[in-house]
């Protein structure tokens, strides 16, 4: 293994394990290593490991074995208060009995922060989220939006290098949460903060985050730049986990100029490009976009493999068209199509023909 202390990585996980009794492992040979000003987000189902690692990195759990490093430095020698490490968790955890400019007063008054200086940084971080106007107010006074942004000003107030967020957004609605986003992603790139962010919301990883680390069961299972997981998906989780994802199982026939040539077990012959089966005879699930389906023959390969479906259900949605197939013995195959003025609109009950091009089709693990 490369020597991770001097590749100039900011935050580093290496061979990381948490176990809290002893024997189960929630977190299994992490490793991770971010650049100073990245946003890098943690994403995956509740209880993969998630928030254990940020705890780990904050302080407030330790390593059951592996390094955590921070510029370099391994936190194990330094106490939480001194890490410089600025947080922000789904549950507010605003102080209630403080006012707004109180909450943002108190973690410069812990660093000794002289009053004047005090007051100035409260000032500035109350207006980088737009909240100069509620200074006096109680957080009861504050909707949960609102709360949220003075728990994010409280994060930043004191100029911090690396903000660890855990579902920051979650208790909040789809506008605001949206609108708290582009907030924050815009906030961490302007002060050039490093940012460690959990979710598991995939749509909110994608397009937040510089990369994103996908967890299940307390390991890394792809960490990537958001259209290289959508794109590229390395193994049958992360393809169902992020976006929407067609599924179908097989054996591999052969493999040929980088073709793999499936045999479904629905029946029919289709093109992957095998990216977890190297030969013929191994299971495979293979996994296609909806929106890399093609049913206009024209657009096709000549010789391309394709398969019969029907068309069980047409879905208007304005922008897109989303089409439901019976194929290759499943009920639930998707197609989504851009709503032009020259696409056609399938109707139930019809019969097509369906291929892609082999690269937009991924053979992987079964
Ligand atoms: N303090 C704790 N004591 C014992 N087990 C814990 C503790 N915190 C979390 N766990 C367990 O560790 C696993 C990972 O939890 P967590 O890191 O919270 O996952 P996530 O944040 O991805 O939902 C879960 O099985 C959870 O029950
Ligand atoms: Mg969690």
């Amino acid at each position: 293994m490369a020597n991770t202390t001097t590749n100039g990585a900011f935050v580093e996980f290496e061979r990381v394990q948490k176990s809290y009794d002893g024997e189960n492992l929630v977190v299994k040979d992490l490793n991770l290593s971010m650049p100073k000003g990245e946003f890098l987000t943690m994403l995956g189902p509740s209880g993969s490991g998630k928030t254990t690692c940020l705890m780990m990195l904050a302080g407030f759990e330790t390593a059951t074995h592996g390094d955590i490093r921070l510029d370099g430095k391994s936190i194990n020698n330094i106490p939480p208060h001194k890490r410089g490490i600025g947080m922000v968790f789904q549950n507010y955890a605003l102080f209630p009995h403080m006012t707004v400019a109180e909450n943002l007063s108190f973690p410069l008054e812990v660093r000794r922060i002289g009053k004047s200086e005090r007051e100035e940084k409260v000032k500035r971080a109350l207006g980088m989220v737009q909240m100069n106007d509620f200074a006096g107010r109680r957080p009861t006074q504050l909707s949960g939006g609102q709360q949220q942004r003075i728990a994010l000003a409280r994060a930043l107030v004191f100029e911090p290098e690396l903000v660890l967020m855990d579902e920051p957004l979650g208790a909040l609605d789809k506008q605001l949460r949206e609108t708290l986003q582009f907030e924050i992603t815009n906030l961490a790139h302007e002060l050039g903060i490093t940012v460690v962010y959990v979710t598991h919301d995939q749509t909110e990883a994608l397009t937040m985050s510089d990369r994103v680390a996908v967890f299940d069961d307390g390991r890394i299972q792809q960490l990537a730049p958001p259209d290289e997981l959508y794109e590229a998906p390395q193994n049958s989780f992360v393809a169902q986990f992020i976006g929407e994802n067609n599924t179908l199982e097989g054996t591999v026939k052969e493999i040929k100029n980088g073709v793999a040539l499936v045999q479904l077990d629905g029946g029919g012959l289709i093109d992957a490009m095998p990216v977890n089966v190297s030969e013929a005879g191994e299971r495979t699930r293979v996994s296609i976009r909806p929106e890399r389906v093609e049913f206009n023959k024209s657009r096709l390969h000549a010789d391309a493999h394709t398969l019969q479906a029907e068309v069980l259900e047409f879905i208007y949605m304005g922008d897109i068209f989303r089409t439901r197939l019976r194929v290759a013995g499943t009920d639930d195959f998707i197609i989504k199509t851009r709503n032009a003025p020259d696409q056609k609109r399938l109707v139930p009950g019809e019969q097509i023909e369906i291929g892609w091009l082999p690269e937009d089709c991924r053979a992987l693990d079964a």
